[in-house]
């Protein structure tokens, strides 16, 4: 590989420009790059990222340019033809499920992945042996060559758009079936039947599925839960949610002074007034009091089990189960703190940010995502979500994405109509 003299030297800077080309082939022909006359691409050799890795536009410091000539691609090309071809395909479009498109992906992060699989840091796959004895100079030759092709054609996946059901619509279409009883937007008027606001949606899905399942032992609600999908459990968990919290609209006889005196039992695991910061712990405030006296009453007869009320709730006479139900009714309830999940076109914005529009990365680091095989995205996102691949610039992103994020973000990834980047560097003013 050239290693030009000092770029400051030959008065060029590291200044980069990123321009779109139809085809990535320009490159060969040398028709773009200024290097002292090298007919050459360039690629960035550089640090991995930093945690607080914003989308940059490389800079010399961070970053080391090759220049990689004609017979260095050509080089490449044949250890990629002995080497790769069998498992990335010819021109490096994979016909392999699993196995990632290689053609026009951005130089150093090809060469930092490879770099990557020698030294174990990406798991074991069956790289880590295709790469095992390769010279660092052999890597930036196959990675020159690689980035040099012609990208994969869009994928063609499945319809599906970015504009996935929304989950808090999806709750509240889901929902529809439960206001007669629960209230509209989960605030109950009948007496006896919980309302379903300021509850965390851990609880309420909890809940759910013991009906479900017949742990929590109510027939009409098991029968009226029963050909709910577990994904609208989740959808109507959120919806209820995010409504506005209200009192049940319900009367509430029994002694409230009393009431509270007795509550300070109870504020270590529902909150002080009955607002509890516990997801699996239910919140008791602005609760329909008849549906809190009966629960309390399941409890202690034990019609309705819990290893943690059991003991709370035998220590209760009637009165001060009324007391304590009439006190807890009327406290002021709190939405649960949930925020409104990103939907997949919120997320690609985010993603487009350091992968370039439409997935097509304008930064040597970042892998361009366009016209990848849809698996291998999913598969990949999958191992961020899990751990297997560890990256700090993916890390804030990975953990909070849902299963149906990473189907939907793969899908539009794919699909989209891939573009091949040739950096340059340019000689100062
Ligand atoms: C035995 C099949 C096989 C061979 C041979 C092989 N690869 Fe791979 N390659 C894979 C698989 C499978 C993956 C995806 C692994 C993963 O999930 O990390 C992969 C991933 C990669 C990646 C990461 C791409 C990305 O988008 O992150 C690069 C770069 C790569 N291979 C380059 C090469 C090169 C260069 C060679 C030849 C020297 C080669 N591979 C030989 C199967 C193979
Ligand atoms: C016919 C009236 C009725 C309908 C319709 C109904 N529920 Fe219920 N629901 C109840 C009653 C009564 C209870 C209290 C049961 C008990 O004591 O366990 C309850 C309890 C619940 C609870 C437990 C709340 C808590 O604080 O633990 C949840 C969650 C729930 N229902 C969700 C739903 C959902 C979701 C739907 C719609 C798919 C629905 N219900 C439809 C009457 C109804
Ligand atoms: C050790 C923690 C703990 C203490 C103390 C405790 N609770 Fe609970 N409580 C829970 C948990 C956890 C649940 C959810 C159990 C379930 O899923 O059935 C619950 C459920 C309830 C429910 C049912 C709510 C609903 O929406 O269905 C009521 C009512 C209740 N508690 C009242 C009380 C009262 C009154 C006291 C004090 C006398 C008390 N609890 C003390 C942990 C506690
Ligand atoms: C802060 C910048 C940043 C953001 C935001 C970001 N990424 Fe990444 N992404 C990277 C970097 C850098 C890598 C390469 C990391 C590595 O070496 O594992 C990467 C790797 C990936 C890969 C692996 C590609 C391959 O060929 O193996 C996928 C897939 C991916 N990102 C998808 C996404 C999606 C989807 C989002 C949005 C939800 C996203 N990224 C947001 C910087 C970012």
């Amino acid at each position: 590989m050239g290693r030009p003299a000092d770029e400051a030297k030959n008065g060029l800077i590291g200044r980069t420009l990123a321009f779109v080309s139809r085809s990535s082939r320009r490159f060969s022909r040398g028709a773009l790059v200024t290097s002292g006359g090298v007919a050459a691409i360039l690629f960035w050799v550089g640090c991995p990222l930093s945690a607080a890795a914003q989308p940059v536009i490389p800079g010399g410091d961070e970053l080391r340019a090759l220049y990689a000539t004609p017979e260095d691609v050509a080089d490449g090309k044949r250890l990629a033809e002995a080497s790769c071809a069998g498992c990335h395909g010819a021109n490096g479009i994979s016909t392999t499920p699993g196995v990632p498109h290689l053609a026009a992906q951005r130089p150093a992060y090809l060469y930092l992945e490879l770099r990557a699989y020698q030294s174990g840091a990406r798991g074991d796959t069956a790289m880590n042996n295709a790469v095992k004895f390769l010279s660092d100079d052999a890597l930036s030759k196959v990675a020159a060559y690689y980035a040099s092709l012609d990208p994969a054609p869009a994928g063609a996946t499945n319809d599906a758009t970015l504009a996935k059901p929304d989950p808090v619509q999806a709750g509240k279409t889901a929902a529809a079936a439960c206001a007669g009883c629960h209230g509209e937007a989960g605030i109950s008027k009948m007496p006896g039947t919980p309302s379903l606001v300021g509850l965390d949606p851990q609880y309420l899905v909890a809940a759910m599925r013991a009906y479900k399942n017949g742990q929590r032992k109510n027939d009409m609600m098991k029968s009226l839960l029963a050909t709910v999908s577990d994904a609208d459990l989740n959808n109507i968990a959120l919806y209820y949610a995010l409504q506005a919290a209200g009192r049940a609209q319900n009367p509430a006889v029994g002694d409230q002074a009393a009431g509270k005196a007795a509550a300070a039992a109870c504020a270590g695991c529902h909150g002080d007034q009955g607002v509890s910061g516990n997801p699996a712990t239910p919140s008791l405030a602005g609760q329909d009091a008849q549906y809190l006296a009966a629960a309390l009453r399941g409890y202690k007869d034990g019609s309705r089990t819990d290893a943690a009320m059991q003991a709370p709730a035998a220590a209760l006479d009637d009165t001060a189960i009324k007391n304590l139900s009439a006190y807890y009714a009327t406290q002021q309830p709190e939405p649960p703190k949930v925020r409104k999940p990103f939907t997949s076109a919120e997320w690609a914005q985010r993603c487009d940010r350091c992968h370039g529009i439409n997935g097509n990365s304008t930064d040597p680091r970042s892998p361009a995502l366009a016209a990848q095989r849809v698996e291998y995205l999913e598969k990949v996102l999958n191992d961020y979500r899990t751990g297997v691949r560890r990256s700090p610039a993916m890390a804030a992103m990975s953990a909070v994405l849902t299963e149906q994020d990473v189907e939907t973000l793969a899908a539009h990834y794919a699909r989209q109509q891939p573009r091949a980047f040739v950096y340059i560097i340019v000689a100062p003013k």
